[in-house]
């Protein structure tokens, strides 16, 4: 199983604050936000990870994760989307990368307090996405399901939601994924649809759907930005990280406290 943060995206709704980084390095608490769906992976034992950024800020996401793993056995690898052209897009990026395996794409700006473990352990094939009932639907991909939670239908920010679930930034496939994202046609709003990919799986009988536990933030707004914040906080979200990524923080600081004093 191998891992995909999309961190590409030119950030508009946050402006200015994207002006000068990306999105997913700004601050979440204590930690820039790419450390949340680093640690959805690295706890879940995902240790090959390849990083999407925008060119813009590429030496930025270098600068702070390039090393920093190395001796951690986590093996980080970046490209650079040139121009977004939608979620999906990530599978058509990440082919090398991917070399034929399975993976779990996690979008840079969700922040989840769930441990997804169990759910990457028993993955075999098709695909597997997550739902979480939310009061806004329509700002999401929508996915209904019955009892036995077999999937009925999904749909991208529908008008009319067909049922309060949500489906958050984290995806499930295997292989052929690949292949399908590159057949796929823009949306009306220009985009490669994560959730066409989703219907191809469920056309196929190939896709399940499980419930996620505890909070989820879709960080794209300075609301949801500031909430994710002081849940952060409140809920001491960066301390419950995976103990190698907190490791990993204190050295870069000590390393960078020290080249800071080199200099004086
Ligand atoms: C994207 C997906 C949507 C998903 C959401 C989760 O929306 O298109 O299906 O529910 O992420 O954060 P976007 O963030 O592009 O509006």
């Amino acid at each position: 199983m191998k891992g995909i943060i999309l961190a590409g995206g030119t950030g508009t709704r946050l402006l200015p604050l994207t002006a000068l980084t990306s999105k997913q390095l700004l601050p979440v608490y204590d930690r820039p936000m790419i450390f949340y769906p680093l640690n959805t992976l690295i706890r879940a034992s995902v240790k090959d990870i390849l990083i999407i950024v925008s060119p813009g800020h590429s030496g930025n996401f270098l600068n702070l994760l390039g090393s920093m793993f190395r001796k951690f056995g986590v093996n980080l690898s970046f490209i650079v989307q040139k121009s977004p052209r939608g979620l999906a897009e990530a599978y058509i990026l990440a082919e090398d990368f991917l070399d034929g395996e399975s993976s779990t794409l996690v979008l840079g700006d969700n922040i989840f307090e769930d441990d997804f473990t169990e759910a990457i352990r028993t993955f075999e094939k098709g695909g597997r996405i997550f739902a979480k009932e939310v009061s806004d639907p329509e700002r999401f991909g929508v996915v209904e399901f019955d009892e036995n939670h077999e999937v009925i239908s999904i749909e991208e920010k529908p008008i009319a939601p067909r049922s309060q679930f949500a489906i958050p930034g984290i995806y499930i496939f295997d292989k052929d994924v690949v292949e399908r994202a590159k057949t796929l046609t823009p949306s009306e709003r220009g985009e490669l649809e994560i959730t066409d990919l989703q219907r191809y799986y469920l056309s196929k009988h190939m896709l399940d759907v499980r419930l996620i536990e505890g909070a989820w933030f879709d960080t794209g707004t300075f609301e949801s930005l500031f909430e994710a914040s002081v849940f952060a906080r409140e809920k001491k979200l960066g301390d419950r990280s995976h103990p190698m990524i907190n490791e990993a923080i204190r050295e870069f600081n000590a390393e960078y406290k020290g080249i800071v004093s080199l200099k004086k």
